[in-house]
């Protein structure tokens, strides 16, 4: 394991986290103006929410994503129930987000298969958009940890698809309406090939998330998402917490 990585596990298991903050109050990096943002309203929802605080105890040593994010997507299960289809992640690394977002729906009831996409070797197609990338980052990980979870969390509805999405995997996807997209991704050559692998795919109504929207050193992602935001069929959120959404018209 790299030493960053070590140092980031162990801290992470002891329930802390580390992040870039932009070095100045604000910062400006590849175009883009960075600042902590402090957002007055506290409501907090996932609080009071016991089912998903208690799935979260457990996920929350497998994933890189916070409780915000991670909310979010539980949240955008139930939202997108009412669109009907399967879910997709691509970026599963140690299973944290995609078995949340699987154990929503068998909270639910609901019949759709979260598919779980990942090379399991890391981040792949880093270049020149992607400041802080090179390609390899998140490799520690493997199907049997991500199993580990999901038995953990009694849960059944998922699909692992091992190795590049869309270009060695994209065949395997056996859903033609897939009602809700994760990219986490972290490049911008990954996320587009992803997004043009699964629109097609997608219902009105359907919503793609991005992670990394916003992360210093995640820039490409951001670019990815400011040129898709040109397109008629889609409507654009920017959440502070570090998501982008884009819903299909
Ligand atoms: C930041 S991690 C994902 C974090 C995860 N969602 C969590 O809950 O912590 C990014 C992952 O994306 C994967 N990845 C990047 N590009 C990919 C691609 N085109 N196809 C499959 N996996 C990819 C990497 O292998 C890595 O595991």
């Amino acid at each position: 394991m790299l030493p960053k990585t070590l140092v980031k596990t162990v801290l992470r298991a002891t329930g802390f986290a580390i992040y870039r903050i932009p070095r100045a109050a604000s910062e400006q990096q590849a175009g883009y103006s960075y600042s902590q943002a402090h957002p007055n309203a506290t409501l907090a929802p996932w609080l009071s929410d016991a089912e998903f605080m208690a799935a979260f105890e457990t996920a929350k040593h497998n994933t890189l994503v916070d409780i915000y994010r991670m909310y979010e997507l539980w949240s955008l299960v139930r939202e997108t129930a009412k669109v009907g289809g399967d879910i997709v992640e691509i970026g599963v690394w140690r299973g944290g987000s995609g078995v949340m977002m699987a154990k929503k729906e068998t909270l639910l009831g609901g019949s759709g298969t979260i598919y779980l996409c990942d090379t399991f070797e890391g981040v792949v197609k880093a270049g020149t958009e992607d400041s802080d990338y090179r390609g390899g980052e998140h490799r520690d990980t493997d199907t049997s940890i991500v199993e580990d979870l999901a038995s953990s969390l009694g849960v059944k509805n998922t699909k692992t698809l091992v190795g590049i999405f869309p270009d060695q995997t994209g065949a395997q996807l056996q859903s033609e309406r897939i009602r809700l997209l994760h990219i986490d991704v972290d490049v911008y050559q990954s996320a587009r090939d992803c997004v043009d692998f699964v629109l097609p795919r997608m219902p009105s109504g359907g919503v793609i998330v991005f992670d990394d929207y916003g992360f210093v050193g995640c820039d490409g992602v951001t670019r990815c998402v400011d040129e898709l935001r040109a397109r008629d069929d889609l409507t654009y959120v920017h959440n502070i917490n570090g998501h982008a959404l884009l819903i299909k018209r």
